[in-house]
C-alpha cells in the first residue's frame, strides 16, 4: 500500500526536491502535501512544479503563540493524512506535544554527524572544534531536538581551508542522496541505518 508523505519546509527546499524526485515508480511512497511556515519560501513553487499540493502555515501570524501555530499545522496535516512526515529544511522547533502525535512517523535531516552539534551553526562548530570529518544525519523526530534514533548518515572529510559555506556546499549533495535512500528504506519498514561517504 502506497504511503502518503508530507514534507515540511521553510526555504529553498532542495531536500524536498530530492525527495519528490525520488518518489516515483516502485517507490513505496508518494507525496501528498508540502507545507511551509514561510509564505514566500522558494520551495513552494518547486513543489507546484512537481504538481504536489502546497499549504502555508505562517508562524508569524500567531505572534508568539506556538501552541496556536502547531494547532493549525496539525489541522492541515490531519486533513492531508500523511503516513510519514519529512522535515526538510524546516526551521521551527516543534514541541513535545506536537512531536508525540507523529512519533515514529516523522523524519528530519540535520547538517551534522549527530549526536554532534544539535541545533544551529553546525558547520562553524565543526570547524571551531577542529574536527577531521563532518556530514549530515537523517533521524526520527522526537521531543528531544535533533535527538531521535539515527536512520542514516553521510560523512565527509573536512579539508584545510574549508569554511562554513564550503562545508555546507560539500554536505548538501550528500543530504540529497541520503534522505531519499532513508525514506525508501524507512517506508518499507526497515530502520537499519544507511551510511554514505568516507
Ligand atoms: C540544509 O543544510 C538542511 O540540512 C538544513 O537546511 C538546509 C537547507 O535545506 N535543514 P533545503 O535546501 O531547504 O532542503
Amino acid at each position: 500500500m502506497t504511503k502518503r508523505v508530507a514534507v515540511l519546509i521553510s526555504g529553498g527546499g532542495s531536500n524536498m526536491v530530492s525527495l519528490l524526485r525520488d518518489m516515483t515508480g516502485d517507490h513505496p511512497c508518494r507525496p501528498c502535501l508540502v507545507v511551509s511556515n514561510v509564505p514566500d519560501a522558494r520551495g513552494l513553487a518547486k513543489a507546484t512544479d512537481f504538481a504536489v499540493c502546497t499549504a502555508v502555515v505562517d508562524h508569524t501570524t500567531f505572534a508568539k503563540d506556538r501552541a496556536a501555530f502547531e494547532a493549525e499545522l496539525q489541522n492541515v496535516l490531519v486533513t492531508a493524512a500523511p503516513d510519514i512526515i519529512c522535515l526538510a529544511g524546516f526551521m521551527r522547533i516543534l514541541s513535545a506535544g506536537f512531536t508525540a502525535q507523529w512519533q515514529g512517523r516523522m523524519l528530519n535531516i540535520h547538517p551534522s554527524l549527530l549526536p554532534k552539534y544539535r541545533g544551529l551553526h553546525t558547520h562553524q562548530r565543526a570547524l571551531d572544534a577542529g574536527d577531521s570529518h563532518h556530514g549530515c544525519t537523517v533521524h526520527e523526530v522526537t521531543a528531544e531536538l535533533d535527538g531521535g534514533p539515527i536512520l542514516g548518515q553521510a560523512r565527509i572529510a573536512i579539508d584545510d581551508g574549508d569554511t562554513p559555506d564550503t562545508l555546507a556546499a560539500k554536505v548538501l549533495p550528500y543530504e540529497h542522496q541520503l534522505y531519499p535512500a532513508v525514506l525508501r528504506r524507512y517506508a518499507a519498514g526497515d530502520h537499519t541505518p544507511i551510511y554514505l561517504g568516507v
